[in-house]
């Protein structure tokens, strides 16, 4: 057996997912660039959205999820999604998953917005996330390689088919590792924001590697702003939970005034982006917004990460008020794949919020998240368990360290980029904002970070690379859809239009080549 018949670039919940479903069949080994628990699905608090309720049915589960993205769903997808996601989500707790449950023993489903019912599953309060990738990870010890702190910098293709990747270590190392298949688990990119829910890693490594290696992707225009945010010395510094809004928090102002009242029928637990967008208007308007929790008894119980996180930052939940802001949460789009991970390119699959499944339209459904890495993760993993590739062949490579040099212009530092895109490509853009950005990103050489071997760069320095790349597709995706859409609004076309209807904004990396 060769070293790695399957490499999975990522250590969150589809990654994990995918590596549980395939590690039995498949030499499986895991590169992460940090330590493996530092993944968006590790800090995901709320939960895992699934009609497991005999109050519930996967059609009404379906139909949130559509209206939530705005209709520009894949809805051959979403049914996936939905009828696939109860099963997964049985069989783990068969084999010691253990979610919140009610005093006499039966599941607590929480609520968010979008959702007509209550579904939201959850552990330890709002430790939902990491139960479940601790649940994985033990089940994972020992049986797969895990290999931390290893950057990709790199996917390697020959001949139209992805063979493995290359890696850079904090010494500056340059390795190539060889599979039969590679599985892009890198998560999205709200780290590119200047307030961003995401754990630092998430910076579009993934969007930036797949796109450099000719891969199709789509609908990145889509961007989700979490509403609520702890505000604490002018920062985001980290995620309050919808899950508090489904238990009756309510969105108020400094003197009281009820942000979503005349909004949406559904107040405060309408859709994200409608709820974003008026505590936008808000701060606009000179506002300061505040999450009234007052009415919420057993807060430290059932929310004790959010209850620590306000002691941080001094903050006191007693006084039942907790200043908030949005936040830069999650891309609904990606690499374009099929109902099993498969990308454009042979022998390369991505699951999780990396890939554009179609599953979240134009703005996810809470909760939805981790449910997408758990379904979509073992669809991949039953596709990459039937393949029969032959092995590829190992071969040494000498790393062209001194080839290649050649001067790029200074690049610019990460809280510039994430200034550029919070001012010009956030929760509201217009053509002006857009096209300013545009020509920001593209005073760098994009083509070059696209086309060209890295090798000779540090980590820091092709990191920010992936940032100008997936900042500067945001941006050009964003200026091309002159409509308003879920995640997508565009004040100088504030409406859904007939005409972008479904359709979706294609990138391949050929457009840099002209
Ligand atoms: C939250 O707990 O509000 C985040 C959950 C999600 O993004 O689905």
């Amino acid at each position: 057996m060769m070293e790695n018949e399957v490499i999975i670039v990522g250590s969150g919940i589809a990654a994990l997912t995918t590596a549980y479903y395939l590690h039995e069949h498949k030499n499986v080994t895991i590169f992460t660039k940090r330590r493996k628990e530092e993944s968006n699905s590790w800090l995901a608090q709320g939960g895992v959205a699934a009609a497991i309720s005999i109050e519930d049915h996967w059609q009404c589960h379906f139909h949130d999820t559509i209206a939530a993205g705005c209709y520009h769903n894949d809805e051959k997808m979403v049914e996936l999604l939905v009828r696939e996601g109860p099963k997964r989500i049985s069989e783990w707790m068969e084999e010691g998953l253990r979610f919140d449950t009610k005093k006499d023993g039966s599941l607590h489903f929480g609520r968010e917005g979008g959702h007509g019912k209550r579904r939201i599953l959850h552990a330890g309060g709002d430790q939902t996330g990491r139960t479940i990738v601790a649940f994985l990870l033990e089940k994972l010890a020992g049986r797969v390689r895990m290999v931390e702190d290893e950057y990709v910098m790199e996917l390697l293709v020959e001949h139209g088919r992805c063979v493995g990747i290359k890696t850079k270590n904090r010494s500056g190392q340059i390795a190539f590792h060889y599979a039969n298949t590679v599985v892009l688990a890198a998560g999205g990119c709200a780290g590119i924001y200047a307030f961003s829910s995401n754990s630092q890693a998430a910076t579009g490594d993934g969007i930036a590697l797949a796109y450099r290696a000719g891969a199709k992707i789509a609908d990145m225009e889509f961007i989700q702003f979490h509403p609520t945010m702890l505000l604490a010395n002018g920062k985001a510094v980290g995620l309050i939970s919808e899950a508090v809004r489904g238990e009756g928090a309510v969105l108020v102002t400094e003197d009281g005034r009820k942000v979503m009242e005349s909004v949406h029928p559904l107040r405060d637990l309408a859709p994200r982006d409608i709820v974003a967008r008026a505590i936008h208007a808000e701060i606009q308007h000179g506002h300061r917004v505040y999450l009234d929790v007052s009415m919420i008894a057993r807060f430290r119980e059932q929310f004790p990460t959010i209850a620590k996180l306000c002691q941080a930052y001094e903050v006191d939940i007693d006084k039942g008020k907790i200043p908030i802001v949005p936040g830069a949460h999650f891309l609904m789009g990606g690499v374009h794949v099929n109902d099993h991970g498969q990308t454009s390119i042979q022998g390369l699959y991505a699951v999780g919020e990396v890939a554009c499944t179609g599953v979240h339209g134009a703005n996810r459904l809470a909760s939805n998240s981790l449910l997408e890495g758990i379904v979509f993760g073992a669809r991949a993993a039953e596709a990459i368990r039937r393949e029969t590739a032959s092995p590829v062949q190992l071969r040494k490579k000498t790393n062209d360290i001194h080839s290649n040099k050649k001067v790029v212009n200074d690049l610019p530092e990460i809280s510039t980029i994430q200034t550029i895109m919070s001012t010009y490509v956030g929760i509201v853009r217009d053509e002006q904002g857009l096209q300013y950005a545009k020509k920001w990103f593209e005073q760098f050489p994009l083509s070059y970070f696209a086309n060209s071997s890295l090798d000779h760069f540090s980590i820091n320095e092709i990191a920010i690379m992936h940032m100008l790349l997936t900042g500067w597709l945001i941006t050009t995706s964003a200026l091309q859809r002159t409509e308003s859409r879920g995640g997508h609004y565009r004040s100088d076309y504030p409406f859904e239009r007939k005409q972008w209807k479904q359709r979706r904004i294609w990138r391949t990396k050929s457009e840099l080549n002209v």
